[in-house]
């Protein structure tokens, strides 16, 4: 048994997440944890939102609450959808937490007590109406190259030059659009990336055989350009304030206690259950431990470099990133996903139309690995009805029927396996094989495919030995293929189990089993598991395991979530 700590980058608060945030790295984790632990390994997975900087000071102002008040409100949003989904963390925290505030204050003061702390004085945007300091993308005005009137302080949309908030002509701040703004001095406090450079780059490289092609290059390509400091503080109240003499006005910037927040969210998990729990067993000196991060590729270089530099800097054991997943984007019908522009599902919404485990299957199966995906109610439609209809509902629905109406139900008596059997067994164990392979590997595309052809075996099966046929003259045969039928259900169960959780239940009751008593993957032999199921275990036919989306059904949802065709 292994011990897999997984942690999925952890959302911002602010906002609801769509399913773009769903496939990026939430739903590829959980998918993970839950084939760890199927394994029979010890699984941590641990998430949680990331509440501080601007934007949650803008949305709170935005709706008139409290910031404090306003991010538990969000939380509890977040919160539910991801209960929705049926994802499965051992713990759900914040960043805002006082475990997370006292992890940043250690680490913070072992870097400053190592010497990679360093003072400097920098030019920053004041806004006098506002009364604060504007940090470069809420600061707006007219690009100098391009003449573009709602350029960003940081970078210009249209034209894509890279700015200063001082290029700006007409420069307003975007809190208020007030233009009284004044250039003011201002103390903040820097890591000195250069200095951990080294150390940096020899981790690195152990990595490199292990790293999928994207986090490596990203991490080498910023190792190439060189490092620069890196400021970590903010002039902002919402936050943590800084713990040094002279910085207390300060706060922590958000991206310095964000991946902080891991560790800091472990320890809520601890403080919940402290007599069986002990966040120290996964992050300090923890060598039994392999860690596996899952993102969004635009957090790539955060988890590579930045964060990776901050641990390395404090000189203690912290357990450090073993396989970082980057993921690409998933854009909806080609575009970008809009709340306020009414474009596009998310996830609170999307649990309404269907269950959980259509949008868990479609996601995982066109999962943006390589390059970038486009969700389409269409395409959905179709994989839906192709794969998950025709292919495992329609078995599932075809063999319970027909072994009721014909023999009862109790699983049939008779008959012996066959050259047939032995040769499904045998198709079936290199797919078994592969999958799990292919899911050790975060290869999520390759193993929905494998788990795609380890239903269609069946399918075919059950098509070349004519159970319907064969009970005409044979009965004792027809109950041995049937019989291996029920016992394919709960093998397709148990391999669907880590995609679709509710529907592999679902299966396995109608068997009167349970997935808490199924066989671990580890050294799934398909032979004996073909024949786990015995002669006279009753059973239910059950439901239809899925609906068939219509046509008018993909015409009301392309009008109610937006569409370009
Ligand atoms: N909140 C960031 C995002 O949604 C991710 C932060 S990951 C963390 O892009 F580890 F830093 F928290
Ligand atoms: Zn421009």
């Amino acid at each position: 048994m292994s011990k897999i700590l997984i942690t999925s980058a952890l959302p911002y608060v602010n906002g609801v997440p769509h399913l773009g945030h769903m496939v990026g790295c939430l739903l590829p984790s959980d998918v993970y944890a839950r084939f760890h632990r199927m394994l029979g390994n010890e699984v941590l997975y641990i998430c949680g939102t990331d509440e501080h900087g601007t934007p949650s000071e803008v949305g709170a102002a935005k709706e008139g609450m409290d910031i404090g008040e306003y991010c538990t409100k969000y939380h509890n949003r977040h919160r539910q959808a991801y209960k929705d989904f049926n994802l499965s963390f051992d713990f759900f925290g914040r960043t805002s937490s006082r475990e997370n505030q006292e992890m940043t204050y250690h680490i913070f003061e072992q870097l400053d007590k190592n010497g990679f702390i360093e003072e400097k004085t920098i030019k920053q945007i004041f806004s006098v109406d506002d009364n604060r300091f504007l940090p470069d993308r809420y600061v707006t005005g007219t690009c100098p190259h391009c003449g573009y009137d709602k350029a960003r302080g940081d970078q210009c949309e249209n034209c894509t030059k890279v700015l200063e908030p001082t290029d700006l002509i007409n420069p307003r701040s975007t809190i208020s659009g007030s233009t009284n703004l004044e250039v003011r001095e201002t103390k903040h406090l820097f890591l000195k990336l250069p200095q951990l450079e080294q150390k940096l780059a020899a981790w690195v490289k152990t990595k490199e055989p292990f790293w999928p092609d994207i986090a490596y290059s990203i991490a080498q390509k910023w190792l190439k350009e060189g490092l620069q400091e890196r400021c970590i503080t903010r002039d902002l109240k919402w936050g943590f304030p800084v713990n040094k003499a002279g910085f207390e006005d300060k706060v922590f910037y958000v991206w310095f206690d964000a991946p902080i927040g891991y560790i800091g969210i472990t320890r809520q998990w601890e403080a919940e259950n402290p007599a069986d729990r002990n966040w120290k067993d996964w992050w300090l000196d923890a060598k039994d431990v392999r860690y596996v991060e899952f993102m969004g590729k635009d957090n790539v270089p955060f988890h590579s470099i930045s964060f990776p530099a901050t641990l390395l800097g404090t000189g203690e054991a912290w357990t450090m990133v073993d396989y970082l997943k980057g993921m690409s984007y998933l854009t909806y019908e080609g575009g970008k996903f809009s709340k306020s522009e009414k474009r596009g599902i998310f996830a609170e919404d999307a649990v309404t139309e269907f269950p959980a485990d259509y949008w868990r299957y479609w996601l995982m199966s066109n999962a943006p690995e390589g390059s970038d995906t486009s969700f389409g109610f269409d395409l959905f439609a179709s994989v839906i009805n192709k794969d998950l209809n025709g292919v495992l509902g329609n078995f599932v629905s075809r063999v319970l029927k027909m072994t009721a109406s014909k023999l009862g139900e109790t699983v049939p008596a008779g008959g012996e396996w066959t050259s047939m059997e032995n040769d499904l067994a045998a198709n079936l164990q290199k797919h078994v094989d592969d999958y799990i392979k292919y899911m050790d590997e975060l290869e999520f595309r390759k193993a929905m495919n494998e788990l795609r052809a380890i239903w269609v075996e069946g399918n075919n099966y059950i098509t070349a030995a004519e159970p319907w046929t064969v009970i005409k003259t044979d009965e004792a045969r027809a109950s041995c293929i049937l019989r291996t039928c029920i016992n394919l259900i709960r093998l397709f169960a148990v391999m669907s189990a880590p995609i679709m959780p509710q529907t592999s239940e679902n299966m396995l009751q109608r068997l009167g089993l349970s997935l808490k008593n199924m066989p671990s993957l580890s050294g799934f032999d398909v032979k004996s598991q073909l024949q786990a199921v015995v002669a006279g275990t009753p059973f239910s036919v059950g439901e239809l395991l899925f609906e068939r989306i219509t046509p008018e059904k993909v015409e009301e949802l392309k009008q109610k979530y937006g569409s370009n065709s």
